[in-house]
């Protein structure tokens, strides 16, 4: 079965709470199992960075539902084409949580990378870097 892959980058739309996070992931991660999409979303107070993973017309599918929620705005795909295996095998979900130090983000998406290309991970961890407070 020929895999597809989409990433992109997007802005965050008035205020998306650790709660609307959990809601976005619960939501996404059963619909992504019935059609066999993987990946990984990161969301860091302000920006959205998801991968999309799977079969084509599924993976597009998704992401035409993803293009047009209001909850975030100025969508950019930045990577989308045949990919010869999946980088993350199962749905993952990052965010920061205020509770949490910014640090414990950059740790929870390094350990989701160990799969992951050097061009997925580098993409990743530079916006989880992003958003860290200044020490
Ligand atoms: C940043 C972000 C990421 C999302 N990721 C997914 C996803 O991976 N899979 C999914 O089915 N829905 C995802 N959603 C939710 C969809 O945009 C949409 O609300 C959901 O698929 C329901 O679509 P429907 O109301 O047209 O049925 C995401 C939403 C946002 C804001």
């Amino acid at each position: 079965m020929s895999l597809y892959q989409i990433m992109y980058i997007s802005t965050v739309t008035g205020t998306v709470t650790p709660d609307d996070c959990a809601t976005i992931a619960r939501e996404a991660a059963v619909r992504n199992r019935r059609d066999d999409v993987t990946g990984l979303l990161l969301f860091n107070s302000r920006r959205f960075l998801q991968v999309l993973e799977g079969p084509k017309d599924a993976v597009e599918r998704i992401f035409a539902r993803i293009y047009d929620d209001s909850r975030h705005r100025g969508v950019v795909k930045l990577r989308e084409g045949a990919i010869v295996a999946r980088e993350f095998g199962q749905w993952a979900m990052a965010y920061d949580d205020p509770c949490r130090p910014s640090d414990s983000l950059k740790d929870v998406v390094a350990a989701l990378l160990t799969s992951a290309g050097p061009s997925t991970s580098a993409h990743f961890l530079g916006s989880a870097e992003l958003h860290r407070p200044a020490a």
